[in-house]
This record gives C-alpha cells, sequence and structure tokens, in this order.
C-alpha cells in the first residue's frame, strides 16, 4: 500500500514537471530585461540554428502567423485581428532587431503572447528574428 502510494506520487511529480518549469518559464518573461532597440543581433545563422527556429516557430508562432508568416489564419479571424504579413518585405523593414526581440519576448498588444525564456533561450530568439525577416525573401 505505502509502495504503490510512493510510486503514485512519483508519477505525480513526474507529470507535473514540465507545467511547473513551463509556469516559472513564463514568470521569467513577464520580468524579462528589454534588450535596447538598437542591440544587433548577436547571432550568425547556421543551418541547424535555422532549423531549430523554424521548428520552435512551427509550434509556437504558426498557429497565428501562419507557415510562410502570411498572417492569414483561421486563429487571426476568430480572434477578429489582422496579424502582419511578414512575407511582405515592407512589414519588418522598418523594425529593428532589439524591437523585435522585446515583442518576441514580452508579447504586443492583448493578443500577441509573450515567448517564455523556458520555452526559447535568447540564442534561439535572435535565430527566429532571422528566420521571420527570410520570410518576405521566397
Ligand atoms: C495567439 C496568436 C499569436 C501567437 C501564438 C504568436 N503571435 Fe506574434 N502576433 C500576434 C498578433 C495578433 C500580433 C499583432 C499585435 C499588435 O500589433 O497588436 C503579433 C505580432 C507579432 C510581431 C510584431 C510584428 C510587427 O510588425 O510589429 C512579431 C515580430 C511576432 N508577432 C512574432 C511572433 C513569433 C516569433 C511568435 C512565436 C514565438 C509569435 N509571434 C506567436 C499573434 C500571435
Amino acid at each position: 500500500m505505502l509502495k504503490s502510494f510512493l510510486l503514485l506520487s512519483a508519477a505525480i511529480l513526474v507529470a507535473l514537471t514540465p507545467t511547473h518549469a513551463l509556469a516559472g518559464g513564463s514568470q521569467d518573461a513577464a520580468a524579462a530585461p528589454q534588450v535596447a532597440q538598437n542591440a544587433t543581433n548577436p547571432v550568425k545563422p547556421t543551418a541547424e540554428s535555422q532549423a531549430k527556429a523554424k521548428s520552435i516557430y512551427q509550434i509556437d508562432c504558426a498557429m497565428c502567423h501562419g507557415d510562410n508568416g502570411d498572417g492569414k489564419t483561421d486563429m487571426a479571424k476568430s480572434m477578429g485581428v489582422v496579424i502582419p504579413d511578414f512575407t511582405d518585405p515592407k512589414v519588418l523593414s522598418g523594425v529593428p532587431d532589439g524591437d523585435l526581440f522585446n515583442i518576441i519576448r514580452n508579447g504586443k498588444g492583448e493578443k500577441m503572447p509573450p515567448e517564455a525564456s523556458g520555452r526559447a533561450g535568447d540564442t534561439v530568439v535572435w535565430n527566429l528574428i532571422i528566420y521571420l525577416r527570410g520570410m518576405s525573401k521566397h
């Protein structure tokens, strides 16, 4: 009896851990220090780092922004918002990397959620920015 109780507790602990880690991550994001607007992207993209950025994009961003970044998604419709079209070169060209970093890390407005550091570290966010800028190039 005691043994199965211990096993059950262990199972519950394991099951709960990722949730806790995520919750901690989003608290971090709310308090995340902002980078300067004129911060330069410190990342030199590699095929591997861009593949990682793409997979994070597909999991955490594409449902709203679309696989190709045009923002024409069912999610945008159901939220009743127009989502910026990253395939249009004019959309991101005037926004400095530092601003994009802060928008991704801290969210924007009521509908753009923050990307917690527990989900994507700084290097991944800088790679995401390169990935987003690439969307208007093909
Ligand atoms: C729940 C839907 C949703 C998700 C998920 C989401 N976004 Fe957004 N995003 C938005 C909306 C809505 C806006 C427009 C916000 C505004 O201007 O008020 C936006 C705006 C942006 C902008 C600003 C563009 C500009 O022209 O200022 C960037 C950059 C961005 N999102 C990147 C991302 C990235 C990267 C991810 C994934 C890590 C992501 N978003 C996840 C809904 C979402």
